[in-house]
């Protein structure tokens, strides 16, 4: 017959001292007393004791578990004087976030220009006709307005012509060069730029958007000349590549400019050297932007006399040069949101 006085002492103090005291219900000992029960002279007082114990262990429990449960913790000294060293716990429980590459490598340009000594505008979401077309030298019914692929809005301007949302950033020209005429007084330059959205009705693929960024530039002085414009883009290039880079210059035709240029650059990645490469398809160069030296219309648009003042403007678009700098595929990942892509940057 087992000593129940002594199993019980035993167990009691097993549960005073674990830091899991239910599993002393699993105990050898206690097992053996359950199966004890076959073999008991009377069944129903032996029975009587194993619940009797059963019932003091798990109050011995209970009582051992609420006191486990009491933390002991130092009281807090509020006025104690803090360890601002001490590292700060993150609040992200996973990674953080980061800078949208549109975001980055805008501010990368703006701050390549700024030390250039151009200042950085914006432009705008609706426009009129008489900013995106007139003040840039396309009158009313010009045929290259239709290359713009312009969305209209059912609002119009005081003339009746339907408000745009601007094609392009060069429908802030006219504004920056009032907006800096006095520097012309002062013996200064105008130097502006204007990195900003633009949309198109476009059908969209790799290349096309609706709605996308372009790099819209400005620099009017007395006797400012072509030369000058290709090497301020040839030095903003080699500084936003970070390498020297040969540029190639091709006759254009844009309405605003005269005489027009296109604009390309060797190929950054592949330096025309890899028949297969994605980001010049093997020909070693990359169209990369229009600009031009800035016609006399554009100029007296401003108020400023064409016959004193001369002035070079260029227009880029912002996803092209990044696409070129991460040899990005598709222009539609940038908006596209997907973390995959943009945890790359
Ligand atoms: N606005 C032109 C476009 O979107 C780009 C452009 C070309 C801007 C020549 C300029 C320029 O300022 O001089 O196609």
């Amino acid at each position: 017959m087992a000593d129940f006085q002594q199993i019980q002492t035993e167990l009691l103090a097993r549960v005073g001292e674990s830091t899991e005291p239910r599993s002393v219900l699993r105990a050898p000992e206690l097992r053996e007393l359950y199966s004890g029960i076959r073999d008991a002279n009377d069944k129903a007082a032996y029975g009587a004791q194993v619940n009797e114990l059963k019932a003091q262990l798990e109050a011995a429990i209970s009582a051992r578990e609420s006191q486990l449960a009491e933390v002991d913790l130092e009281p807090i000294d509020v006025t104690a004087p803090m360890d601002t060293n001490a590292p700060v716990p993150s609040l992200l429980p996973t990674e953080q976030g980061t800078i949208h590459p549109l975001s980055r490598e805008t501010a990368r340009i703006i701050d390549i220009f700024a030390r250039m000594g151009f200042v950085a505008e914006q432009s705008r979401e609706i426009d009129d006709q008489y900013h995106m077309f007139e003040t840039l030298n396309f009158p009313k019914g010009h045929p290259a307005r239709d290359d713009y692929d312009t969305f209209m809005t059912v609002e119009t301007d005081a003339d009746g012509e339907p408000l745009i949302a601007p094609a392009h950033t060069s429908t802030m020209q006219n504004r920056v060069l009032k907006k800096y005429h006095d520097k012309l007084e002062a013996g200064e330059a105008i130097a502006a730029i204007v990195p900003d959205r633009v949309f198109r009705n476009e059908d969209l693929d790799a290349r096309h958007e609706h709605t996308f960024y372009q790099l819209e530039g400005v620099y009017v002085a007395k006797g400012v000349h072509a030369g000058m414009l290709i090497a301020t883009l040839q030095e903003f290039l080699q500084a936003y590549y970070g390498q020297d880079l040969d540029v190639r210059v091709n006759p254009f035709y844009f309405p605003f400019t005269e005489p027009s240029f296109e604009f390309a650059l060797s190929c950054p990645f592949c330096k025309g050297q890899d028949s297969n490469c994605k980001v010049c398809s093997g020909e070693g160069w990359v169209e990369l932007l229009g600009c031009g030296m800035i016609h006399p219309n554009v100029l007296k648009a401003a108020d400023i006399d064409p016959s004193v003042y001369t002035g070079f403007a260029f227009g880029c678009g912002i996803d092209r040069l990044i696409m070129m700098k991460h040899q990005i595929e598709d222009i539609r990942h940038l908006e596209s949101a997907k973390l995959d892509f943009l945890e790359q940057f």
